[in-house]
């Protein structure tokens, strides 16, 4: 979950490395730290608990110097987010420095063990234990290679270790090298002249160098200013590839905006074009989507298909099912990734899988990923980070292109991905029974969406002062139903993570089931209530709502001016096909959730106990 950068070369490593870290941030923020080891052997560490500028403004009091560093932003696993639990740990010599992300499963007995041979521990953490276990194998070595042994260390430490691992290993006896090795968390290593960079995400030394080599699991690599060694230590040889990064570091400021999350909302019309271009052929009168490696006789032959993936991705899958459903009439369900992977899911041989994620490392899909490809299920990404260890392992798939999103609530992957499952709805419609005349008619309504959320958008300051008038409440209802059910939970996930207010997203019809229990003056319902054929439905629910004086918030299509008469908190979304409303109505709660936590000083960027990308289990 954690951010790891390292960098070895001829500059000082220290702004890089707190440059790098500040990039990474958004993947945790309970404590950073900083190794620097210079010419005279010495590895120098600062650490602090909460921010980045926490450690920057200790690192800018201390005058350390050291072309070679590593340097981490932890998202504590194993350990309150204390100055002691932060990231690099030192082994028992205090000469090898270690940064590492993920979970060491068996530490407690390798703790255990190492105790009983006289090692104290400084932290409570895992990682601690990863580092003097290595040491031990460095120490122990008779390799004369100061490299080598560094090496060969980590990689016999690595055999005795259970659980997942992305690492940055330094040796104050062996200036000049960094040694990383990675299985189930991210690394890549970036390519400078004269200079290498190591990271747990690209968007670390993006600002440094576009040309990267993503590491596998099992990979160990070794840096020097000059040259990098991939091996893996699984056996066989490592496939390096070395592949070009899309984006620039620009794309991952955050401009003129507040906050990422901010500007991400406002992408979105852009985002989608993205998420389209090249993909809807008119003359064809449906979607090209080449990276799903399959024949349409193959994609004919798919009579069942799965869509996995966590959280705001999950809820994308459900807009999924439906969409695909009503396009291409196939059977679609959606299971949550990690209920997925330890499932025994029946699917015979014409069933397809896809996997949805942002990151392309959430652990849970990833591992959902791995269960279906064992299981010999052909399983497709849609997926966002472009090199990421999903989109490398999967039989194929499509990137949604959305660009590097940093705010850790998700709003422009939602739309995006929403928008690659409704062109497979398509594509999969077209096969089946959908005319082409019908297909043209589909991206006629596509292409209109972009205009449609700019102009939902010009709406925020009407959101924002209904954002403000219920930031008190004690909890909030979000109410939808088909495909904006999902939407409804999307939109009180948005209201958790980032304002801190409980909220749970219903069918509209499940309110007379129990939730109107909950009902009263202080717990709003957001009903997402388009113009559609359960619209009157919906009225009838909000009318059950005001009837108990619950305040109503809904989300309706221009035009529907009757919700007025019940509540003045009514929010317009211009007029679309029902598959295509979640891409609509989701803009709304994105603003409203937004301006709540705004409203209520939360901050929005970085929740707590929150990280972007979630590689433990
Ligand atoms: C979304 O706002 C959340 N931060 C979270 O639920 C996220 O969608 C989930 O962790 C899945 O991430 P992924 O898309 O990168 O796989
Ligand atoms: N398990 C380690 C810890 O708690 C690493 C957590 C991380 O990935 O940031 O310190």
């Amino acid at each position: 979950m954690c951010g790891i950068v390292g960098y070895i070369g001829k500059r000082q490593a220290s702004p890089i490395l707190l440059d790098g870290l500040s990039r990474l941030e958004y993947r945790g923020y309970d404590s950073a730290g900083i190794a620097l080891l210079n010419g005279s052997a010495t590895v120098n560490i600062i650490k602090r608990a909460g921010r980045i500028d926490n450690l920057r403004a200790a690192v800018a009091e201390v005058s350390h110097q050291g072309a070679t560093g590593i340097a981490h932003t932890r998202w504590a696993t194993h350990g309150a987010p204390t100055d002691e639990n932060a990231h690099p740990h030192r082994d028992q010599s205090g000469k090898l420095v270690l940064v590492h992300n993920g979970v060491i499963e068996n530490y407690q007995t390798l703790r255990d063990q190492l105790t009983a041979k006289g090692h104290s521990f400084e932290s409570q953490t895992d990682t601690e234990v990863l580092a003097h276990l290595v040491g031990t194998y460095f120490d122990a070595s008779d390799e004369t290679d100061g490299p080598t042994r560094l090496r060969s260390a980590v990689q016999a430490a690595l055999g005795k270790v259970k659980g997942t691992y992305g690492i940055a290993v330094l040796h104050g006896d062996v200036p000049g090298v960094i040694v990383g090795a990675r299985l189930g968390s991210p690394l890549v290593v970036g390519l400078g002249e004269g200079e290498h960079y190591l990271a747990s995400d690209v968007s670390a030394i993006v600002a440094h160098t576009r040309d990267v080599v993503y590491l596998n699991d099992h990979d160990i690599v070794s840096l020097s200013n000059d040259r990098f060694d991939v091996a893996s230590m699984a056996g066989g040889a490592a496939q390096v590839k070395v592949s070009r990064v899309e984006f620039s570091a620009d794309d991952a400021e955050k401009g003129d905006f507040p906050h990422y999350m901010l500007k991400e909302i406002y992408e979105q019309p852009q985002s989608l074009r993205n998420a389209m271009r090249g993909r809807l052929s008119r003359d064809e009168g449906t979607a090209i989507l080449g990276g799903l490696n399959m024949t349409p006789q193959e994609l004919r032959g798919i009579d069942r298909i799965i869509l996995s993936g966590c959280g705001t991705a999950f809820h994308a899958a459900m807009v999924g099912e439906y969409v695909i459903e009503t396009l291409a009439r196939i059977p679609t369900e959606v299971e949550i990734a990690s209920e997925f992977r330890y499932r025994n899911v029946p699917a015979d041989k014409n069933t397809l899988q896809f996997v949805l994620s942002q990151s392309g490392e959430t652990i849970d899909t990833l591992a959902a990923l791995r269960e279906a490809r064992r299981k010999g299920i052909r399983c497709l990404g849609i997926v966002n980070s472009v090199g990421s260890t999903i989109a490398r392992e999967s039989d194929g798939g499509c990137y949604i292109h959305a660009g590097p999103e940093i705010g850790v609530a998700a709003t422009k992957t939602f739309t995006s991905t929403v928008t690659m499952v409704t062109l497979l709805g398509m594509l999969f419609g077209r096969i089946h029974h959908l005319s082409s005349a019908d297909g043209l008619e589909m991206i006629d309504e596509l292409e209109a969406i972009p205009d449609k959320i700019t102009s939902i958008l010009k709406q925020a300051d009407k959101i924002k002062a209904i954002a403000e008038k219920h930031a008190n409440a004690e909890g909030m209802l979000f109410m939808g139903r088909q495909a904006n059910y999902p939407v409804a939970m999307e939109g009180a996930l948005k209201m958790k993570e980032i304002s801190y207010i409980y909220a749970s997203g219903h069918p509209s019809a499940e309110l007379k089931h129990g939730i109107i229990a909950l009902v009263k003056p202080d717990m709003p319902s957001v009903f997402i209530a388009p113009d559609d054929a359960v619209f009157d439905k919906n009225v009838s629910n909000i009318e059950e709502v005001l009837a108990r004086k619950g305040p109503v918030i809904a989300v309706t299509t221009e035009g529907r001016t009757e919700l007025e008469r019940l509540t003045k908190d009514v929010i317009y979304v211009p007029d679309c096909p029902s598959y295509l409303s979640p891409l609509l109505t989701v803009i709304p709660l994105q603003l409203f959730s937004y301006y709540t936590a705004v409203a209520r000083g939360c901050d929005v960027d970085k929740p707590r106990n929150l990280a972007k990308s979630v590689t433990v289990e």
